[in-house]
């Protein structure tokens, strides 16, 4: 077999996981979250993050020994993310290519949430990419596992981060994604009318951070946390329903434009049925093919890296050790990734 381990620990999820370069199978994948230790500080604490990766990853990496020898290359997410996280995969794999002396790829997370979609696949590209995730809101045009061109970019926060701040106001715990989605099944989505983000500007952009605050007094309006669970899952339901308004007003812009036929939400906020219905409906619109990443890929995972790690492998695109460093950019800037 020829393999390719990969290594993601940009924020608080460590994974390691085994590609196979020839069949695109996934031979073993193995994730430990860190989500239980966060949630009591209400998000991410970086050095905390730092410290359970540095316990976590050799813990799983004693998992995959049996298969060293098999083993053609070691990928590894570099960017972006929190830089103590993203250093603890990165030292260990440089230890792996010094070890087993094998090639080294540097890997950028979003490029791996993006070949999320072929996990197991082969990849088809050009290919229209939604990526929604706690640190990125974004439309990108893949036109190769390279070349990939931002169309759209958040102004401000980025919609898991918003789901998160939406649940730390309620009082629900984090990650505040998937708890608002299940409360908002129980509420009346028509109950409060929050703005539709730039709904009325020709920006092919996205903001966050006004729905939120609208959010936030309508919260303080009703006593707080402590209002009542109805109030909640009407809030909850409500804010959905404008997130996935704006999501699909600006998407339609682009849909508009852009002739490419497939399409794909990718990112932790993939995982949301509600959103998912919405962009169903506008594919079917366009005439789009919508390509769904299975749910153990959409959150962060080390599968994705290694997905994306083949094309590399096969592309000889190699780093040397010495270049390869962290960078903690958490917002790409429009242009290419
Ligand atoms: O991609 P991801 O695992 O990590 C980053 O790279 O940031 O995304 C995590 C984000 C969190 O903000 C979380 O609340 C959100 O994805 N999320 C969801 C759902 N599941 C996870 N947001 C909305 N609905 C969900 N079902
Ligand atoms: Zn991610």
């Amino acid at each position: 077999m020829d393999l390719i381990l990969s290594i993601e620990s940009s924020c608080d999820d460590s994974s390691i996981a085994l590609t196979d370069i020839n069949s695109l199978k996934v031979i073993k994948h193995l994730k430990l979250s860190q989500e239980k230790e966060h949630k009591k500080y209400g998000g991410v604490v970086p050095e905390l993050a730092s410290r359970l990766h540095a316990a976590a990853l050799p813990k799983l990496l004693e998992k995959f020994k049996p298969y060293f020898k098999d083993i053609r290359a070691v990928a590894v997410t570099t960017e972006p993310g929190l830089s103590v996280s993203l250093h603890e995969g990165v030292i260990m794999a440089k230890a792996i290519s010094s070890f087993l002396e094998i090639p080294i790829i540097s890997v950028n997370h979003l490029k791996g949430h993006i070949y999320s979609t072929f996990i197991e696949k082969k990849a088809t590209t050009p290919l229209l990419a939604l990526l929604l995730s706690g640190g990125h809101t974004q439309i990108i045009k893949v036109n190769s596992y390279k070349d990939m061109e931002v169309l759209a970019t958040t102004m401000d926060d980025s919609v898991g981060e918003a789901y998160d701040k939406v649940a730390k106001m309620l009082n629900l715990g984090y990650p505040g994604g998937p708890i608002i989605e299940k409360i908002a099944k129980k509420g009346d989505e028509n109950r409060f009318n929050f703005p539709i983000p730039l709904q009325n500007s020709p920006k092919i952009a996205f903001s966050l951070s006004g729905l939120k605050n609208a959010v936030r007094l309508k919260i303080e309006e009703l006593g707080g946390p402590n209002m009542s669970e109805q109030d909640k899952s009407d809030i909850a339901a409500s804010f959905q329903k404008a997130i996935l308004k704006h999501l699909l007003q600006k998407s339609k812009k682009i849909f508009q434009k852009e002739k490419i036929k497939d399409f794909v939400i990718v990112g932790g906020v993939a995982a949301n049925r509600y959103i998912n219905e919405g962009f169903k409906r506008l594919c079917k619109e366009f005439g789009k093919n919508m390509h769904q990443v299975k749910l153990e890929y959409t959150s962060d995972n080390a599968a994705m890296i290694g997905r994306w790690g083949v094309e590399a492998y096969k592309n000889k695109e190699f780093s040397k050790l010495e270049e390869i460093i962290p960078k903690a950019t958490k917002k790409v800037s429009i242009g290419r990734l």
